[in-house]
């Protein structure tokens, strides 16, 4: 083996320096990449990209945005449309209300499609299932949707003693109270069931209905349309259920048939503000002119 000379070992020295610093080089690049990529999901930066709607926020998102409410975007206070109530009393009046929401799939599509169609309604909403999509519930108030109560547990509240039936419409009024600012003013009981102390204990008018084409039982988009189409008259109160995907694609042929006929359409508030008002217990199917 020869031996090294001193030169050819200064030079592999000199090239195993650069190598040292072409690393360094890396390793600050790679370094400044993770910090950049941590200050833009940590939000301290705003990037270009829009906020994305709080009905697409997903569980990816959410981690992302720890501090902020999925509705930030949207007002917190109900937002019904201005009430011009002598107006509306002569006109054809119908009230759309949909029971048992939210439903995340299929009230988001409700809510999509009325939007576009410049349209509110009723829901009346189930607690166990507001518990679960509050976002939704959030959405419906904020978009000028009248947010009622159908109870918490959807159950007979015939059957039910006084203790019970206090809890399932209380419990219910505070969970929407608290997640749209405003206490529900009306409760549709389940089944439509009640008596004197359902009235007694309800704090609403109770709203039933005046059309009912009978949706949850045939899932029949097709039958929902021509029964609602068949039937309605001013003044009436139609109940679907937006549980269901054939309900929403009733109510997307429901809606543009009745404007073509010259319906204005109405949330039940609405419709009792221009027709005579209810108290609190008034049992209440639909609400013609008078
Ligand atoms: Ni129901």
């Amino acid at each position: 083996m020869r031996k090294k000379r001193p030169n050819e070992i200064r030079t592999k020295k000199k090239r195993l320096r650069g190598k040292w610093i072409a690393l360094e080089i890396l390793m600050i690049c790679v370094g400044l990449a993770l910090l950049t990529v941590a200050v833009l999901n940590a939000g301290w930066i705003s990037t270009a990209s829009p906020v994305p709607p709080p009905e697409t926020t997903t569980e990816s998102s959410t981690a992302a945005t720890t501090t902020e409410e999925p509705t930030t975007t949207e007002p917190e206070t109900t937002t019904q449309p201005p009430l011009d109530i002598d107006g509306l009393r002569d006109k054809k009046l119908v009230a759309l209300t949909f029971d048992d929401s939210p439903q995340r799939t299929q009230t988001t599509r409700l809510l999509d499609f009325l939007k576009e169609q410049d349209v509110r309604v009723t829901f009346f909403m189930v607690g166990v299932n507001v518990k679960d999509a509050p976002e939704i519930v959030r959405r419906a108030a904020a978009e000028g949707h009248q947010v009622a109560s159908h109870t918490y547990n959807h159950k007979d509240l015939t059957k039910l003693g006084p203790e019970r039936l206090a809890q399932e419409i209380g419990d219910t009024a505070a969970l929407i109270e608290e997640l749209t600012g405003a206490r529900p003013t009306a409760m549709r009981p389940p089944y439509g069931a009640q008596n004197a102390a359902v009235q007694a204990a309800a704090g609403t008018p109770l709203i039933l209905w005046s059309i009912d084409p009978k949706d949850w039982s045939t899932r029949d988009a097709d039958k929902s349309y021509s029964r609602v189409l068949a039937n309605v008259r001013d003044g009436d109160i139609v109940l679907l259920h937006d549980l269901y995907r054939e309900s929403v694609d009733a109510a997307e042929r429901i809606i543009p048939a009745l404007k073509e006929q010259g319906y204005t359409f109405v949330t039940v508030d609405q419709l009792l503000a221009a027709r005579g008002g209810a108290k609190p217990g008034d049992v209440v199917f639909n609400r013609p002119r008078g």
